[in-house]
């Protein structure tokens, strides 16, 4: 499995920042900022040779966009393993823990995967999601649109919320009896990494949820839980501060760019890609 190059993750996220700064300062539902951020995302695949898809919905009187990206020609198409992440932030801020993060580490995973020449017996599908932040509204919008058989072909579905935190941590979701074999190939990539993890139950606050709803096997990564600040034990192994909050910024005008953890990020989205190569099956990669 290719090491994500963190610098490249770093650039999305500059790019995001840059977006939110010129747009009135947030990418939320409804506003530019988001289309911003969408033209950019969808630009970088299509050039990779994804085959890209705007899905359209509509909440809150807005139009909301979700961006599907698949590759052709790698892997058995019917057999999808599927890694998402949220584009859009709150109206208060940039977002650019939440969940520029997630965004761009599936990013990079995905060009990295395009670049490689990776093919594995399973396809591999990216979605980017809009209005999660008014109740994972796009990720519902885009499983409820596909029919009986589409559902079945997405094997899995991994989430990527919040990967950067400040106070960074090492999660893996739990909630999900079906995802026991995801969350067995994120943990493995955690140990390749020599990480030590903890579960998280996420209590269905991101877009995994919405797969999970309609029986489809789910796992993903945080750098936060849902407590309130990072125990002392936590501090001791992953070299956090105890009794702080893992995103001190969480929603707020000061989720900026320097509100993230770029070696936290750059591990989170190292076990993105062993998940995708591992769960794709790819048996030996091309040279680039
Ligand atoms: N989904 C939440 C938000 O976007 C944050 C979150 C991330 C919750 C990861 C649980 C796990 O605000
Ligand atoms: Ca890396
Ligand atoms: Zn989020
Ligand atoms: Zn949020
Ligand atoms: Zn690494």
């Amino acid at each position: 499995v290719p090491d994500i190059d963190g610098a490249k993750v770093a650039a999305h996220l500059d790019e995001l920042n840059r977006i939110a700064t010129a747009n009135g300062g947030n990418r939320a539902h409804g506003k530019p900022g988001y289309q911003a951020s969408l033209d950019y995302v969808k630009a970088k695949l299509d050039a990779a040779g994804y085959t890209t898809r705007i899905q359209q919905f509509t909440s809150n009187g807005a139009t909301g966009y979700n961006l599907i990206a698949d590759l052709p020609g790698r892997g058995d198409p019917t057999k999808v393993v599927m890694l998402g992440a949220h584009l859009d932030s709150v109206a208060a801020g940039p977002g650019i823990d939440d969940n520029g993060t997630g965004s761009a580490g599936i990013l990079e995973v995905a060009l990295t995967y395009a670049r490689s020449g990776a093919a594995g017996d399973k396809g591999i599908r990216f979605g980017w999601w809009g209005a999660e932040e008014l109740g994972l509204v796009g990720s519902k919008a885009y499983v409820a649109s596909l029919s009986t058989a589409e559902r079945a072909k997405v094997t899995a579905y991994l989430n990527f919320d919040m990967i950067g935190s400040p106070n960074a941590g090492y999660f893996v979701y739990n909630d999900d009896a079906k995802g026991s074999a995801i969350s067995a190939a994120l943990k493995a990539g955690f140990a390749a990494e020599k990480i030590a993890t903890e579960n998280v139950d996420v209590q269905n606050r991101s877009d995994h949820a919405s797969f999970k709803a309609a029986g489809i096997p789910t796992g993903g990564t945080a750098t936060l839980s849902l407590a309130s600040a990072m125990s002392a034990a936590q501090a001791a192994k992953w070299g956090g501060t105890a009794g702080q909050p893992y995103d001190p910024c969480y929603h707020q005008a000061c989720d900026v760019r320097t509100n993230v953890n770029a070696t936290a990020l750059d591990r989170h989205s190292d076990v993105a890609a062993y998940a995708a190569w591992t769960l794709t099956g790819v048996k030996a990669t091309p040279a680039a």
